[in-house]
């Protein structure tokens, strides 16, 4: 019986015909006594619903507050309220659920979005949330449509694993030994080989090694799952739980890399674009809002849907590691000490830098390529100079890193070099060293961080607010 009622999205959409129809929804406002501003979640925009002074008693009325939920049948009527063509002339309206609108924590005023963290169950309610996560799923559907529609397969790599695939250090372990008083091994360390899989394991930082065994055989993979990082970075654009999409494709350069990565972030902007208008249309005018707040020099030059039309119809620039440092050098910032740390060959460059090259010198996506080896992950392919490897690296305008991805190394003897000289153990790894030992192939991929990716659509300034409920240092609520 409730799969009777119609969204609103597609009652807004149709002609006022007096026909009757059923909606559900949640009362977003109440005005003198009669107009119901109602939404269901399908739509940013409210159903007007009407109802007639004195067709329905004061005790009913007095419950319509503020996200009580409601069961409504009535006609489709033109609507004589600016704004609305239609309106629902209400014949009957049935309580599902009260809310307490003395206890109720939204209001409706503006909120901070700190505020709105810390009731992260019910910001879904609020228009800045509705758009955020209708706009997310469209970018999630779009990332599945545009692999699917190139054959790629979907690969589900797991999420606990032995391996360190960054080698970064960054991990959560899981573990099933008591906390207190573990086993421990003769020399005190502690004997993960009591633990629940016989070896300390830990969530996985990327799914790209598993990845590649795919792609070896298969051709082309993604995944698209969540990721973790125990790094404690508290910014706004790190998560300890985060999304990562990595496509892996067998016989690919760092060219083609590049070429697909570009293709994929264009065509899910634009999936977005033409799918979800009302929704971004409402997020750039949040955004201009806010930003009205901001001094002038830190505004930004154009609006989210400008910024979006730019990316899409402009090429992302190209340049190497060396070219970078080398603007980087150049640069009136530099010259008057505005960095805040070292400039370079050899820096991991800081976001400062990153956001100097996008913001201010390209003023749109950089692709940047070849960083020093020392820098990058035991996986990335050399160069013939011996000092760079094929890394690529996609910087976005208030993002930063959006993209990391190489070409990565084929030849069975450079990959254990470099394995060893890293410290990365060749013989936890031998199921990854066998694609080089069978049948090896030039092959690369990259991964694409989906909430910074969501941030940038949507134009969200912390990445807290791209994700539904955010795990962070300190903080993993709900
Ligand atoms: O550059 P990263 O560390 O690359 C990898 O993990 C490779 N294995 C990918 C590959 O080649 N298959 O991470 C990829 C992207 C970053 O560019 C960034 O967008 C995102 O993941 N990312 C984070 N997003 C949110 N919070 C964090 N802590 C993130 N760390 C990385
Ligand atoms: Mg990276």
């Amino acid at each position: 019986m409730f799969n009777k009622r119609i969204k609103i999205k597609q009652l807004l959409a149709q002609e006022p015909d007096n026909q009757e129809v059923t909606v559900m929804g949640w009362v977003r406002s109440f005005r003198n006594n009669q107009f119901i501003a109602l939404n269901d979640g399908s739509t940013n925009s409210n159903l007007q619903v009407v109802a007639e002074l004195g067709k329905f008693n004061d005790t009913l009325l007095k419950r319509l507050t503020i996200s009580a939920s409601l069961k409504i049948t009535g006609a489709v009527i033109p609507s004589l309220g600016k704004g609305q063509k239609l309106e629902l002339k209400a014949a009957t309206i049935e309580i599902l659920g009260d809310s307490d609108a003395e206890k109720y924590p939204l209001q409706p005023k503006k909120h901070s979005m700190e505020f709105l963290r810390e009731i992260a169950h019910l910001r879904f309610r609020t228009n800045t949330f509705g758009a955020v996560f209708r706009v997310r799923h469209s970018l999630a559907y779009a990332v599945h449509k545009f692999f699917n529609d190139k054959g790629f397969v979907y690969l589900h790599t797991p999420i606990i694993t032995a391996s360190d695939a960054e080698g970064a250090g960054e991990m959560f372990r899981v573990t099933t030994l008591p906390a207190h008083n573990p086993p421990l091994t003769e020399n005190g360390a502690i004997d993960y080989k009591e633990d629940f899989f016989g070896r300390a394991t830990n969530l996985t930082v990327s799914g790209q090694l598993e990845g590649e065994l795919g792609a070896t055989a298969l051709g082309e993979i993604y995944t698209f799952g969540p990721t973790f990082r125990a790094e404690n970075s508290n910014t706004p654009r790190h998560l300890a739980e985060f999304w990562m999409i990595e496509p892996e494709m067998a016989f690919c350069d760092l060219e083609d890399n590049m070429n697909l990565a570009e293709e994929f972030i264009k065509y899910i902007i634009r999936y977005a674009m033409e799918h979800n208008r009302e929704d971004l249309e409402f997020l750039a005018q949040r955004l201009a809002d806010e930003e009205k707040q901001l001094p002038l020099d830190k505004r930004s030059e154009l609006g989210l849907l400008e910024k979006l039309d730019f990316v899409l119809n402009n090429n992302f620039e190209r340049i190497t590691y060396t070219q970078a440092v080398d603007i980087l050098l150049q640069s009136p910032a530099y010259k008057k000490k505005k960095f805040q740390y070292e400039v370079k060959w050899g820096i991991d460059m800081q976001s400062e830098h990153e956001r100097y090259l996008v913001e201010k010198h390209f003023k749109k996506p950089v692709i940047v390529t070849d960083y020093p080896l020392e820098i990058k992950a035991f996986y990335m392919r050399r160069n013939d100079d011996g000092k760079t490897v094929a890394a690529m690296d996609i910087l976005a305008p208030g993002i930063g890193e959006i993209v990391g991805g190489s070409q990565r190394e084929e030849r069975l003897n450079l990959l254990l070099q470099r394995m060893e000289a890293m410290h990365v153990p060749a013989e936890e790894l031998w199921w990854y060293l066998d694609t080089r030992r069978f049948g090896t192939v030039p092959h690369a991929g990259f991964g694409l961080g989906f909430e910074r990716m969501v941030q940038f659509v949507t134009g969200m300034s912390n990445i807290r607010d791209a994700i539904a409920f955010p795990r962070t240092p300190g903080s993993a609520e709900f």
